[in-house]
């Protein structure tokens, strides 16, 4: 039985099913040496050998209930022809997209032939992956890979995304939709070659005002859950809209999502009282990842916390955002053992 995908259909178990966002990666020893044999990130992404032993190493180390694929919400913009670098200690660095006779060089009709590795690296993990175990696919919302490729990279303030969202509104409708198209043909590839679940981060929806939340974080992501509910309607999909705060309401009553991934900073009476009781929504989530780098006691306390919150309702035990390349594998352990022995 696949814990983490009953509990995304409605089931309550005494203990959560756990997975930990960005559980591959950085942290773990194991990868890191991976990392050594490609030059560059995306190479690793777009090597379906190596994309998948890096799937499974958390599941082999920790034994989580979820194995995410190991790719990057990046591979779109890469997908339709835009420059996608992973710069060593500075980030990903992207070519801008920034007017119409951007949008028109891009190739949508390509986005299934380029990401062929990743479907490749499905079918190499699920092979590999023990029958209790839940298959996570995942892509980048629109509204957060467009910040992307219009700040040209990671930003702090989103000065430029959020002048042009207003602005030149319809250019940035036309670039929105085309990332509805193409995620939404990704993620139901993703299903096709044999994910249980899929996840989309919209990690930056949270600097968003309300009427602007509306159009670029509700009805975009709705779209997508629509699109893919048209051919699978029984594959749950997760919506972590990062930094959402009580705009998580309308995300629960408003895009069709199963379940929702909140932060660390959602109140969690907040969110029992309105997502788990009102609106009957899967809450997945939501332990600081700094707690995890220091004193574990700390962690621990939080991790009871939010069990006593949520795990009464259908739960998935998680963090508020992607696990820190400095947290110590043995506090990673501690919680774990912890979750799984709580009464
Ligand atoms: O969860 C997993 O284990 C699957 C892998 C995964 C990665 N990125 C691998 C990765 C997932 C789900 C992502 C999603 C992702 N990528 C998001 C959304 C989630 C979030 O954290 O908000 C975002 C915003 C990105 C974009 C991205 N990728 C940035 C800004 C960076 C550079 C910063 C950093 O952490 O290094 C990446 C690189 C990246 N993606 C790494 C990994 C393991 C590190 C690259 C390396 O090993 O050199």
């Amino acid at each position: 039985m696949k814990k983490l995908l009953e509990t995304l259909k409605g089931k309550n178990f005494k203990t959560p099913p756990i997975w930990l966002m960005r559980q591959a990666g950085r942290y773990l020893p194991e990868y890191r040496e991976i990392r050594k044999e490609a030059s560059n990130f995306l190479e690793l992404c777009y090597n379906p050998k190596l994309a998948s032993e890096i799937t499974l190493q958390p599941i082999r180390r920790f034994g989580f209930d979820g194995a995410i694929i190991f790719s990057d919400i990046l591979v779109i913009p890469d997908a339709l022809g835009v420059d996608v670098n992973f710069v060593k200690n500075i980030g990903p660095q992207l070519s801008k997209t920034l007017k119409d006779s951007d949008l028109i060089k891009f190739k949508e009709d390509n986005i299934l032939k380029h990401l062929k590795p990743v479907f490749e690296n499905i079918k190499l993990v699920k092979d590999g992956l023990d029958d209790d175990k839940t298959l996570i696919g995942f892509s980048g919302s629109p509204w957060t890979i467009a910040t992307y490729m219009i700040e040209g990279g990671s930003s702090k303030k989103f000065d430029d995304i959020r002048r042009i969202a207003i602005k030149d509104k319809d250019f940035f409708q036309k670039l929105i939709d085309i990332l509805v198209n193409s995620i939404s043909i990704y993620l139901i590839e993703q299903i096709k070659s044999g994910v249980d679940v899929v996840k989309i981060f919209d990690s930056w929806a949270g600097i968003l005002p309300e009427s602007e939340f509306k159009k670029w974080v509700i009805e975009p992501n709705k779209k997508i859950i629509q699109n893919i509910k048209k051919i699978y309607p029984n594959i749950p999909i997760i919506l972590f809209t990062k930094g959402a705060g009580t705009m998580y309401e309308e995300v629960a009553v408003n895009t069709d999502c199963d379940a929702l991934a909140i932060d660390q900073c959602v109140s969690k009476k907040w969110a029992k009282d309105i997502l788990q009781n009102k609106h009957n929504k899967i809450i997945q989530g939501n332990l600081d990842n700094i707690t995890l780098t220091l004193d574990v006691d700390y962690a621990l306390n939080e991790v009871k916390n939010i069990l006593d919150h949520f795990n009464d309702k259908p739960f998935i035990f998680n963090l508020g955002h992607g696990i820190l390349p400095d947290t110590p594998i043995d506090n990673v352990e501690k919680i774990i053992n912890f979750i799984k022995n709580y009464q």
